[in-house]
Order: structure tokens, then C-alpha cells, then sequence
């Protein structure tokens, strides 16, 4: 059973007034770094490696743009009604996760990050998986396989929102919690398992809906691969 369309619409332009303010957040964050000496305000630009601040600043940059764009994709009537307009929108997409998880990938490599090795292992992971989820949707794309390509679209629209989820997390954590469990240096059991869990249970979710579906005989999009 799939929820009738003006729910998910509603849905959707719900999540993304909330995303709205960490990307705005995310943009002007970015443009600073680019532009000022940032390094009396933030540990991430006072890393004694210009280039690396830059790559942050310039996934910061792409990164809001992706926040702020992607669930425009996911809307049916973009689809239907502009296909030229959804294939422009994919393609920037594309460009900007790649940017996105590039630059966070060379700042990791060149500086690592504030909560050690795991998190920078748990971002090394998310970063290659956007990588991953973006060249396979433009692929599937590109050769017509309209089932795949949606799968992949709906794992790159869950990873691109994930950098939002993170902070939802902890935001919820700390109304329920007062912050239990997580320390100034991102050392806590609550940091430690938020490493990993802004992405990999909302793609496992997904793909337990997805088999879920696909051996749903009565759904024509299930068996359409
Ligand atoms: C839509 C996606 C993303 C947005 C909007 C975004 C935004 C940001 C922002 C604003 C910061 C500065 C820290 C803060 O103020 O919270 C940041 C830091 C960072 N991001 Fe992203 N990001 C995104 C995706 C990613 C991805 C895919 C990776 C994986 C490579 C990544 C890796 C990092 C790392 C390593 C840092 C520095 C962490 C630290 O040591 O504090 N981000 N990002």
C-alpha cells in the first residue's frame, strides 16, 4: 500500500523546510571559509593545510546545494511534466555529490576529523558511498534502466540528507537526553554509534522495502527491473 500522493508531497516539502536552515547554514559557513580567515572561529580552518580548508569550504558550498535541491527531484510532476528540467536538476546533483564527497574525502585524508579514527572511518564510508549511489543513478540513467536508475536516486537522496539527519539526531538526543553520552571531542558511546548511523539504517531500510516490494506480485514497479 503506498500513501496517496498529496501525503508524500506534504512529506516532502515538510522535510525540506526543515533541512532549509542547515543548508543555508552549510552555504554561508562555505562562502566564509572561502573568503575569510576563518581560523580564530573554527578548528576546521585552523589546520595549518589552506588547500584542505578550501576543499571543506568548496563541499560545505556544493553541499547545501544539494540539501536544498534533492528532494526536488524526488517530485513526480518534475518528472512527468519536465523531463528536461529533471535531467538538468540529476545532472547537477551528480556534479554536486561528487563535489560534496570529494571534498570531505580530501579533508579527511589530509587532516582527519575532530572525533578520530572511527569517525573519520564512518565519513570515509558515507563519502565513497555518495560517490557510489551518484555514478550508478547517472549510469542507469543514461542506459534507460528507469527501476535501477530510481533505486539508486532514492540511495542518493537518503545520503545527501544524511549530513542533515546527523544533526537531527543529536538535536532530538539532547531534547530527550540533555546529551548523554556525547562529549566535546565526539568520544561518547552516543558519538561513536552516530558515526555510522546517520546513513546505514535509513539504506538498510530501504533495501528491506525494496525486496519487500519486489516480490509483491501485484506491483508492476516491483517487478519492472
Ligand atoms: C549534503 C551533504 C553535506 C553537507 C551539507 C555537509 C556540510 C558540512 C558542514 C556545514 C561542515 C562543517 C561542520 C559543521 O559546522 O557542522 C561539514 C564538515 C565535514 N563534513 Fe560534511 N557535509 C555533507 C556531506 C558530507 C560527506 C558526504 C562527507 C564524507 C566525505 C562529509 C565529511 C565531512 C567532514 C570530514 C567534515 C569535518 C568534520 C570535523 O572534523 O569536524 N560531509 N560538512
Amino acid at each position: 500500500m503506498t500513501a496517496p500522493a498529496w501525503l508524500r508531497r506534504g512529506a516532502l516539502g515538510l522535510v525540506w523546510l526543515l533541512a532549509l536552515p542547515f543548508a543555508v547554514y552549510a552555504a554561508v559557513f562555505g562562502w566564509r571559509g572561502l573568503r575569510e580567515d576563518l581560523s580564530a572561529e573554527s578548528y576546521l580552518f585552523a589546520t595549518g593545510a589552506p588547500g584542505a580548508e578550501t576543499a571543506l569550504s568548496l563541499h560545505m558550498l556544493s553541499g547545501a546545494g544539494l540539501t536544498a535541491l534533492v528532494l526536488l527531484q524526488a517530485l513526480p510532476v518534475l518528472r512527468r511534466r519536465w523531463p528536461g528540467l529533471h535531467r538538468s536538476l540529476g545532472r547537477i546533483l551528480v556534479a554536486a555529490a561528487g563535489v560534496t564527497a570529494l571534498g570531505g574525502l580530501i579533508f579527511i585524508a589530509r587532516v582527519g576529523t575532530v572525533g578520530g579514527p572511527l569517525m573519520s572511518a564512518g565519513f570515509t564510508l558515507y563519502g565513497f558511498l555518495m560517490l557510489w549511489a551518484a555514478a550508478e543513478t547517472l549510469r542507469h540513467a543514461r542506459a534507460r534502466r528507469i527501476a535501477r536508475h530510481r533505486d539508486w536516486a532514492i540511495r542518493l537522496i537518503l545520503l545527501a540528507l544524511a549530513s542533515w539527519i546527523y544533526r537531527v539526531h543529536y538535536g532530538l538526543w539532547a531534547l530527550l537526553t540533555g546529551g548523554w553520552g556525547s562529549t566535546q571531542d565526539f568520544t561518547g558511546p552516543f558519538d561513536r554509534i552516530q558515526m555510522f548511523a546517520f546513513y546505514l539504517p535509513y539504506l538498510a531500510l530501504f533495501e528491506i522495502l525494496r525486496r519487500r516490494r519486489r516480490q509483491n506480485p501485484l506491483d508492476p514497479a516491483g517487478r519492472a527491473r
